[in-house]
C-alpha cells in the first residue's frame, strides 16, 4: 500500500469514529483559485477527501476541512485568497476543531508564504506543490496533534511519487470529460511569469502512465479528455517520443475508443511543429482548436519577454495552421501593459489580433510578480494608461469575434451538452449548454437527456461569447 494510501485510511478510521461521535459526516470545502492545472488537482484532491469519509460543501460555515487551492500568477488571485482567509479567521474562531489547508502556486512563492506564515496563524496546513500526494499524511498528523505543519519542498519529488497522487481520478466536475496532466512544471522562463518558479522545471509524464489513466477513464465512462501541460508542444519523454507522436498513440491506443474527442492546452508557438498540425489533420477526434498564446504583437516586446518568436513569426504559423485545416479556431491569450510597452508597441498587437481572427481571447493586464526579471524592468506602464489600451483591445476583439461566430450561423456542429441551461430554458423546453468541436459554447434547445453525448447541433444565431442553436435529430 502507499504512504497515500496508508493515510487516507488512517484519516478515514478517524472520520468514522468522529461521525459516530456527532452523528453527522464530515464535511470538506475546496476552494480553486487559477487556471485548469489547479482545477484538475483539485478534482484529485476531491477523491481523496472522498476516500477519507468527507462529503462536500460549498459553504466555509458548515466545513470541518477547506482547502484553499492557491494561484499566484496575478496579484488579484493572490488578494482573492487574503480575503477568503480573512473571513475564515471568525469561523475558525468559534470553531477550533475545524481544519485548514492552504496548497498551490502561492503556498512556493517566498513573499507569499511569509506573509501567510506570519498574518493568518489559523492556517493549519500549508502544502507545496510539489508533493500533493502527502496531503493526507500531513492532514493525519494535524488532526491528531493540532500545531501548523508547513511542507514545501524546493524541488519536484521523482515521477512514480507524483504517479500516487496522479492516480486518483474518481471526482470529475463532469462524468463524461476528464483532463489529464501530461506535463508538470515550465521550462520556459517568460520573463512576466511566476510559474516556472513555483511549479518548478518542465517534467512529462509517461505515455505508459497517461495511457493507463486514458484507459480508466475511458471505461469510466469519459468521452472528452483535455491533455494539459503549461507548453504541451515541449511534450518530452525521450525516446522519439514528442507532443504528436503522444497524440497519435492517444488516438489509436486500444481501450480508449470510447473517447471521442481529445483536447489539448497549452501551446506555446515556438515550439508548434509541423508534425502536430499534421497529426490533428490526420485524427478526426483531435478537436479543430488550438490556444495560441500569443502574449504580445510587438516584436520588441516579445523579446523583452523572452518569448522567442517574432510577429511575423506568430502570423505565419497561423497562416500555416489555417491552410492545413481552414475551419479550425484559434484562441489566445494577450498580456497588456508589460514593462516598456509603448503605443507603437500596443498598436502591433491590435494589428496582429486584426489579422489573426481569433474567436476568443483572455486579455490580462500586467501584474507584476516580485522574483520574475520583468518586474525589475523599466517602463512600468502606468495603471492609467494600461487599462485604456485594455479597453481599446477589447474594442477590437469583441466585434471580431462576433464575426467569427457569424461565419458558423447555417452549419451544423457537433457538440458535447455539458449542462442544462436554467436561464434559456421554457417550461416544456430545456436549453441545454455545452462546446463545439472548436471549442465555442453553444447554447441549443433539445431534450436533456442529450447530456454528456455528442449532438449534432444546428448554429442559428450568435453572441459575442456563444453560438445559439437546435439539435439536429
Ligand atoms: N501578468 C499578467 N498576465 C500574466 N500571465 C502570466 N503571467 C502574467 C503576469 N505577470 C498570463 C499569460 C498566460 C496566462 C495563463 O496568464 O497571458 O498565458
Ligand atoms: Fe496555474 Fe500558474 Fe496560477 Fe499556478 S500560478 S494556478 S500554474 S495559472
Amino acid at each position: 500500500m502507499s504512504t497515500q494510501d496508508y493515510y487516507i485510511q488512517q484519516v478515514q478510521s478517524l472520520n468514522e469514529r468522529r461521525a459516530a461521535e456527532t452523528g453527522r459526516q464530515p464535511l470538506a470545502l475546496v476552494k480553486t483559485f487559477g487556471c485548469q492545472m489547479n482545477a484538475h488537482d483539485s478534482e484529485k484532491i476531491e477523491t481523496i477527501l472522498s476516500q477519507m469519509g468527507y462529503g462536500k460543501t460549498d459553504a466555509a460555515d458548515s466545513a470541518d476541512l477547506a482547502i484553499y487551492n492557491t494561484c499566484c500568477v496575478r496579484e488579484n488571485a493572490e488578494n482573492h485568497l487574503y480575503g477568503n482567509l480573512g473571513l475564515l479567521t471568525h469561523i475558525k474562531k468559534e470553531r477550533r476543531d475545524m481544519r485548514i489547508i492552504l496548497c498551490g502556486c502561492m503556498t512556493q512563492q517566498g513573499a507569499a508564504l511569509e506573509k501567510l506564515l506570519r498574518s493568518y496563524r489559523h492556517v493549519d496546513v500549508i502544502l507545496g506543490t510539489y508533493n500533493l500526494r502527502r496531503l493526507p499524511e500531513l492532514l493525519y498528523n494535524s488532526l491528531i496533534a493540532g500545531r501548523q505543519i508547513v511542507e514545501i519542498r524546493q524541488s519536484p519529488e521523482g515521477p512514480e511519487q507524483a504517479e500516487e497522487f496522479e492516480s486518483k481520478t474518481g471526482c470529475r466536475h463532469f462524468a463524461f470529460k476528464a483532463s489529464v496532466n501530461i506535463m508538470y512544471g515550465c521550462g520556459n522562463n517568460c520573463s512576466y511569469c511566476i510559474v516556472p518558479y513555483v511549479r518548478g522545471r518542465e517534467r512529462s509524464r509517461s505515455p505508459e502512465n497517461i495511457l493507463t489513466e486514458l484507459r480508466l477513464l475511458a471505461a469510466d465512462g469519459v468521452k472528452e479528455v483535455m491533455l494539459l501541460g503549461q507548453n504541451v508542444n515541449s511534450y518530452d519523454a525521450g525516446a522519439q517520443i514528442r507532443f504528436a507522436d503522444l497524440l497519435e498513440r492517444v488516438c489509436e491506443t486500444p481501450g480508449t475508443e470510447q473517447i471521442e474527442r481529445i483536447r489539448f492546452m497549452t501551446s506555446h508557438p515556438k515550439d508548434l511543429s509541423g508534425a502536430l498540425i499534421a497529426v490533428m489533420r490526420r485524427q478526426p477526434k483531435i478537436a479543430r482548436h488550438l490556444h495560441l498564446p500569443l502574449q504580445s504583437g510587438s516584436t520588441r516586446v516579445l523579446t523583452r519577454m523572452n518569448r522567442k518568436y517574432t510577429q511575423e513569426d506568430y502570423l505565419r504559423l497561423i497562416d500555416r495552421i489555417r491552410e492545413a485545416m481552414p475551419d479550425i479556431t484559434l484562441t489566445t491569450d494577450i498580456i497588456v501593459g508589460f514593462p516598456g510597452e509603448t503605443e507603437e508597441d500596443f498598436d502591433a498587437t491590435l494589428d496582429v489580433v486584426r489579422r489573426a481572427r481569433f474567436a476568443g481571447a483572455f486579455t490580462f493586464l500586467y501584474s507584476k510578480r516580485p522574483g520574475t526579471p520583468a518586474a525589475d524592468m523599466d517602463g512600468q506602464v502606468p495603471p492609467a494608461e494600461a487599462g485604456d489600451r485594455f479597453q481599446r483591445l477589447l474594442a477590437v476583439l469583441n466585434p471580431m469575434i462576433l464575426a467569427e461566430n457569424e461565419k458558423r450561423i447555417g452549419t451544423i456542429l457537433r457538440v458535447l451538452p455539458e449542462e442544462i441551461n436554467a436561464q434559456g430554458s421554457r417550461p416544456g423546453e430545456n436549453c441545454l449548454t455545452g462546446r463545439a468541436d472548436n471549442n465555442t459554447i453553444v447554447h441549443f434547445r433539445a431534450d436533456k437527456n442529450h447530456l454528456g453525448s455528442f449532438t449534432p447541433v444546428k448554429i442559428t444565431g450568435c453572441k459575442t461569447y456563444y453560438l445559439l442553436g437546435e439539435a439536429v435529430d
